[in-house]
């Protein structure tokens, strides 16, 4: 279900909608569910799914994961798997494939050139080619076809990537996935940290050979940004040690970063900007690539009581001055985006949008803070008709 705040020269709406998928709709007529979790897909008789069905069964296309515009299209995406388009009043158009150049789909962090327009995607498969990536230029068209990256050579899960005018960078942490471990009712992935990281630093024309960076075993959900120095790159992003949702016996630690990637020489140095586990990194997106100064993100503030996975304070990291400030809300965060004022151009010159559930009802308000007085309190609250359960990713699109 996609989830919408609009805002108009009178007032704000909201609405909700399914992405009407084949699944959704094949379940709809069975009048129950089919599929399994993510996690735990279920092998549905194909019978049940009726002509035209998504593809990736024995996983069900959700579109869950992002929502991304380009083209003139609203995507919605899934990890791994075909988009579905929606109108902007959250309508299901149908599965997209751009024209047939991205047929088994594409993750749900795709990367947004500023400059040029350009979406630079990439998908990994438990199947060869284990890992592809590909770029769609401004009008939809491909610019750089699937390119199945040479060296991978089993299966393993890569959430985000980042980008810059000449790079994409994939970092390939050791979550792997077994299907006959799966197939024997064991575990569909599992962390192999012996395997260490593995970082392609890939050209994006193709005019050169990629670049590979090994070092020990981290884990990343989701990058901040990545932009040149000279030959360098510099990259920062929470950091995980281990992924916690596949290792239930280690302690989860995690700090803010900036790394430094060397590309030539293969190295990559570590530096912590915060000493603090934050999640959904996010920057005035009209700087992705390039260098930006302030992060925000999400975190736990330690003064209310929060479920596993939720986070109550909006943060900003300083990446100049390595200083945090943050906001505690006293509710359930989401992601949280920035919205540039529309004649603004610097990274404080506009607002800080988030959902934020209550903890002790069930209500949600949509939140706005204006950047520049951040931490200061939101300077407006809006009231939802009813509550928006936690979800992933959010983004923010002018009108046209
Ligand atoms: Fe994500």
């Amino acid at each position: 279900m996609l989830h919408a705040v609009s805002f108009g020269p009178d007032a704000v709406h909201y609405r909700n909608r399914w992405v009407r998928t084949r699944g959704l709709e094949a379940e709809e007529r069975a009048g129950r569910a089919l599929f399994g979790g993510i996690m735990t897909p279920a092998f549905v008789d194909p019978a049940l799914l009726g002509p035209d069905p998504d593809p990736g069964w024995p996983t069900k296309l959700d579109a869950f994961i992002n929502v991304v515009a380009h083209d003139g299209r609203y995507l919605a995406l899934e990890e791994g798997l075909p988009a579905y388009e929606v109108s902007a009043d959250l309508e299901t158009v149908g599965r997209y494939d751009f024209c047939g150049g991205l047929a088994k789909g594409l993750t749900a962090h795709p990367k947004l050139d500023p400059i040029t327009g350009e979406l630079v995607v990439f998908r990994y498969d438990i199947e060869a080619p284990f890992l592809t990536w590909a770029i769609v230029a401004a009008d939809g068209s491909m610019a750089q076809p699937e390119t199945a990256l040479d060296g991978v050579d089993q299966a393993f899960m890569i959430h985000d990537c980042a980008i810059t005018p000449r790079y994409l960078v994939l970092s390939i942490g050791p979550a792997t996935f077994d299907i006959e471990a799966m197939l024997a009712g064991g575990p569909m992935l599992s962390w192999q940290p012996d395997l260490g990281m593995r970082i392609a630093v890939i050209p994006r024309d193709g005019s050169s050979p990629v670049r590979w960076i090994e070092t020990d075993a981290y884990w990343v959900w989701h990058y901040a940004n990545a932009y040149e120095v000279g030959n360098a790159i510099a990259m920062d992003f929470p950091h995980w040690n281990v992924p916690g949702f596949l290792t239930p016996d280690t302690e989860v630690t995690g700090a803010y970063v900036r790394t430094i990637l060397d590309p030539a020489a293969g190295t990559i140095e570590f530096e912590t900007v915060q000493d603090a586990m934050t999640e959904f990194p996010r920057i005035d997106e009209r700087r992705l690539g390039h260098p930006h100064r302030y992060v925000i993100a999400t975190a736990g503030s330690g003064s209310v009581p929060l479920a596993p996975g939720e986070h109550d304070a909006l943060c900003r990291i300083d990446l100049e001055t390595k200083t945090m400030e943050q906001y505690p809300t006293g509710g359930a965060i989401g992601e949280a985006v920035f919205a540039p004022k529309p004649d603004g151009t610097g990274e404080l010159d506009g607002y800080y949008l988030a959902f934020v559930n209550a903890l002790d009802g069930d209500h949600t308000t949509f939140n706005i803070w204006d950047a520049a007085s951040f931490p200061g309190a939101p300077r407006a609250r809006i009231h939802l008709p009813q509550r928006v359960p936690n979800g992933l990713h959010g983004n923010w699109f002018p009108a046209a």
